[in-house]
């Protein structure tokens, strides 16, 4: 097999898309499109990927890191342009390359390996990925001669009529013979509608020369998908989360209504887990097995294990131990580690704190900067207040306490195991073991004290 190389063209700004973010590193499925592209390049284990940045280049060197090397372009000055600044380290190389975009996130391994080894079996000097376009508009068209053979590879805005007709679309990807390449690439003139050296008119050039072209035609389109537009990013995103579902219920996760759940791409789910409409799973999220994942949910880079039902709630950057449940509409935010069986009610957020196994949340409570420890009933509108106004302080419950409802637990403090708070009490200091701590005002009962009122007799107090 020969040395096989891949260059990566990320240098554009992506004025279609409108935004101040560049165009390669707008997400889809929760990773930047660049990023899509090298993670199956990477996959084919080629001997050096190079990438081109130029626009945004620290920002996407940033992101990449030292997966590939780079390539600076900083005028684009065309798709040709950008593969010839990868000249230094590739230029003198024996092997295959092959020259894809960062914009588009859809491609796989699996068809990057095809090409490749279509490329090799048919000895051509360059293969095109190919797709037919039902709607080719926008693309580079190959224009074939009369016996079925790739002549040259028109862009839309160059098109004539007739070859705007073509549906036959270059998707992006090319196959070259590494050597004849770079010698053409010299060559190429930027006497075009755009002024711009386009990389694809090394296909003509190697023609005129004699040398073998052959195309390669995908069988789905889809794949091939360029984005250059918000239009076409939506698109893309849709086809990407039908993939990733599509895997997930494959692996054994239930998903009811696949069209209104939003799965990025690297989240893990385990088997026989539920997940029910309207949910969102993003980042490095994990999830196990046998989970209950309610409508409304919205889960971002957390550890959820397994058996844990979470119902309409959001959840970042936490942990949710075996067993554990939480909702309808609670809050888990960074740092929030919920133990073995634990129950978080409804109406609570849970912020910094670390939630002993079995301990109960049951309702409209605040737990910020604090660990509890095991078996703990915490009562309804509990509010753990560490926050003076300057600084945030930590409070520690003990193992088998009892917090009565309405308390508030001024922070710092120490709560022993096996300890009380009466409902009701605003607490700041230590509690020994076994203790109840009660900080609030006595109940007096002012004895008779309607008949003391003067309107006590009218009528209208009956
Ligand atoms: C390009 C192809 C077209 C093909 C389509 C597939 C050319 C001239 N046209 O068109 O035949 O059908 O892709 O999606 O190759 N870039 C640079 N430096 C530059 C210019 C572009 O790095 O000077 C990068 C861009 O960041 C982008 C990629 O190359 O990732 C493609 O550029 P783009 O402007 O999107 O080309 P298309 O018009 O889509
Ligand atoms: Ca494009």
């Amino acid at each position: 097999m020969s040395n096989r190389y891949v260059i990566i063209l990320a240098a554009g700004k992506g004025t279609r898309m409108k935004s101040r973010l560049y165009k390669v590193l707008h997400p889809v499925a929760g990773k930047a499109m660049v990023d899509h592209v090298l993670t199956q390049v990477e996959k084919v284990q080629p001997d050096m990927i190079e990438t081109v940045i130029g626009n945004g280049a620290d920002k996407v060197k940033e992101l990449l890191g030292d997966r590939t090397k780079y390539a600076l372009q900083s005028e684009q000055l065309g798709t040709g342009h950008a593969v010839l600044q990868t000249e230094k380290d590739l230029g003198d190389k024996d092997g295959i390359t092959l020259v894809a975009t960062g914009d588009t996130p859809l491609f796989t391994a699996a068809t990057f390996e095809k090409l490749f080894d279509f490329h090799e079996k048919e000895g051509a000097a360059a293969t095109i990925l190919t797709a037919h376009a039902d709607d080719p508009f926008g693309y580079g068209r190959i224009v074939r001669d009369g016996n079925g053979n790739v002549e040259k590879i028109v862009e839309q805005k160059d098109a004539s009529r007739s070859e705007q007709e073509i549906q036959e679309i270059n998707t992006g990807v090319i196959c070259f013979d590494n050597k004849l390449l770079f010698e053409n690439l010299h060559n190429v003139k930027n006497d075009n509608a755009q002024g711009e050296y386009y990389l694809p008119d090394v296909i003509s050039m190697l023609k005129e020369q004699g040398k073998k072209v052959s195309a390669y035609e995908m069988a789905d389109l889809s794949e091939s998908m360029g984005v250059n537009d918000r239009v076409a990013l939506s698109k893309a995103e849709k086809i990407m989360q039908t993939r990733i579902n599509e895997q997930h219920m494959r692996d054994g996760v239930t998903i009811v209504d696949p069209d209104n759940t939003y799965i990025d791409v690297d989240v893990e789910i385990g088997n026989d887990t539920v997940i029910e409409p309207n949910v969102k799973i993003f980042g490095s999220t994990k999830i196990g097995s046998e989970c209950i994942i309610g409508s409304g949910s919205r889960i971002s880079d957390s550890e959820i294990q397994d058996n844990v039902e979470v119902i309409s709630s959001t959840i970042e950057n936490a942990i949710m131990h075996k067993g554990s449940n939480v909702g309808p509409n609670s809050h888990l935010r960074p740092n929030a580690e919920i133990g073995r069986d634990v129950h978080i009610g409804n109406f609570c957020e849970i912020k910094n704190a670390k939630i002993g196994d079995r301990t109960k949340v049951g309702h409209l409570s605040y737990v910020g900067d604090a660990t509890l420890g095991t078996d703990i009933n915490v009562g309804c509108g509990v509010v753990f207040v560490n926050y003076d106004g300057v600084k945030k302080w930590h409070s520690n419950i003990g193992d088998h306490s009892f917090i009565g409802s309405n308390s508030n637990i001024v922070a710092p403090v120490e709560m022993s195991d096996h300890s009380f708070i009466a409902a009701g009490s605003t607490i700041t200091n230590d509690i020994p073991k076994h203790a109840m701590a009660i900080a609030r005002q006595r109940q007096t009962n002012k004895e008779d004290f309607w008949n003391r009122l003067p309107l006590s007799n009218s009528e209208d107090w009956e």
